[in-house]
C-alpha cells in the first residue's frame, strides 16, 4: 500500500514558516502582505476556493481582501480595477479567480495584471520566465505548491521519468516544465501527456512520477500505475453526493484504490494537491511583498 502524501500536513507546515516571517517583517515595523482577490459572479467553486484563500491570508498574517462583483460586470469596469490595484502600493499581489463569465476576455484580464503582482503566475512575463528558468518571476501556485510537497518529502526527482496528464496553462505546462528544470524537484525525464495521447497507458507505466490533471475523475487506473511510482493527483471535480451535506463531494483524476495499491506515494482528494495550491499562493504573495 502506498504511503499518503498528506497535502494537509504539508501545507500548515509551510503556512507555519510563512507566519513567522510575517511576524518578524511587523516586529520591524513593515507593513504585511497584501493579497487582493476578484471573484466575479455566483460561481460555486470559486466561491469555495476564494474563501480559502482569505482564509489562509489570515492564517499566515496576511491582509486579504475580496472584491466581489457581479456577472453583469462589464470587461472595461473590470479592467479599470485592475488597473487601480496595479498601482496602489499597499497592495502585492492580485488574482483574478477563473472562469469569468463568457463576455469577458479571460486572456486580456490576466495579462492586465501587472507581473510584479501576478501571483497566480499566469501573465506572459511570469510564463516566459518559467520556461525559461528564470526563478525572478511567478509560478502557477499548484505546479508550485507540488514542487513544494515533493521537496518536503524528500522525493527524488533527478534521472526519473514524469508523466504529466494534462497541457493547461495552469497545471500540466507549467508542472512539465519545473519537472524538467535543473532544480531540486527537476532533472526529470518528462513526457506531457493529453487527449489526443494514443498511448496513454503504455506511457503511465513507464513513469516513476505520474501528475494527474486532466479533470476527468477517476481516469488513472491502478493498471497504468508502475510499481513504486510516485502519483501526485491535480483533479478537483465536483461530484453530486445527495449524502453530504453540501450536496457534492470532490473527486481527483486518479482511482484511488487501485492506484495507491501499485503506487509507493500518492495524493489524496481532498487534502493533497488541494492545500499545497493555496500555500503556493501564499508563498507567492510573500515573495512579492518581499521584493517591494
Ligand atoms: N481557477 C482555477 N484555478 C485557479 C487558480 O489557480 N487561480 C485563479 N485565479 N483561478 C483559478
Amino acid at each position: 500500500m502506498a504511503e499518503i502524501l498528506d497535502g494537509k500536513a504539508v501545507s500548515q507546515h509551510f503556512k507555519d514558516q510563512i507566519k513567522a516571517e510575517v511576524e518578524a517583517m511587523i516586529a520591524l515595523g513593515k507593513r504585511a502582505p497584501h493579497l487582493v482577490a476578484i471573484l466575479v459572479g455566483n460561481d460555486g467553486g470559486s466561491q469555495t476556493y476564494v474563501a480559502a484563500k482569505e482564509k489562509a491570508c489570515h492564517e499566515v498574517g496576511f491582509t486579504g481582501t475580496v472584491l466581489r462583483y457581479p456577472d453583469t460586470i462589464s470587461q472595461e469596469e473590470l479592467l479599470k480595477k485592475v488597473h487601480e490595484i496595479n498601482e496602489d502600493s499597499e497592495i502585492d499581489g492580485l488574482i483574478v479567480q477563473l472562469p469569468l463569465p463568457k463576455h469577458i476576455d479571460e486572456n486580456a484580464v490576466t495579462q492586465a495584471i501587472k507581473p510584479e503582482k501576478d501571483v497566480d503566475g499566469f501573465h506572459d512575463i511570469n510564463m516566459g520566465k518559467l520556461a525559461k528558468g528564470d526563478t525572478t518571476g511567478y509560478t502557477s501556485a499548484t505546479p508550485l505548491g507540488i514542487t513544494m510537497l515533493l521537496k518536503y518529502y524528500g522525493i527524488k526527482t533527478s534521472g526519473k521519468h514524469a508523466v504529466v496528464i494534462g497541457r493547461s496553462n495552469i497545471v500540466g505546462r507549467p508542472m512539465s516544465i519545473l519537472l524538467s528544470d535543473s532544480s531540486e524537484t527537476g532533472n526529470c525525464t518528462v513526457t506531457l501527456c493529453h487527449s489526443r495521447t494514443s498511448n496513454l497507458k503504455e506511457l503511465c507505466l513507464q513513469a516513476d512520477i505520474v501528475v494527474a490533471a486532466i479533470g476527468r475523475p477517476g481516469f488513472v487506473k491502478g493498471d497504468m500505475i508502475k510499481p513504486g511510482a510516485v502519483v501526485i493527483d491535480v483533479g478537483t471535480t465536483r461530484l453530486d453526493n445527495a449524502s453530504k451535506k453540501a450536496g457534492w463531494r470532490l473527486a481527483g483524476d486518479v482511482d484511488f484504490a487501485s492506484a495507491s495499491e501499485n503506487a509507493s506515494m500518492i495524493t489524496p482528494v481532498p487534502g493533497g494537491v488541494g492545500p499545497m495550491t493555496i500555500t503556493g499562493l501564499m508563498f507567492n504573495t510573500l515573495k512579492s511583498r518581499k521584493l517591494r
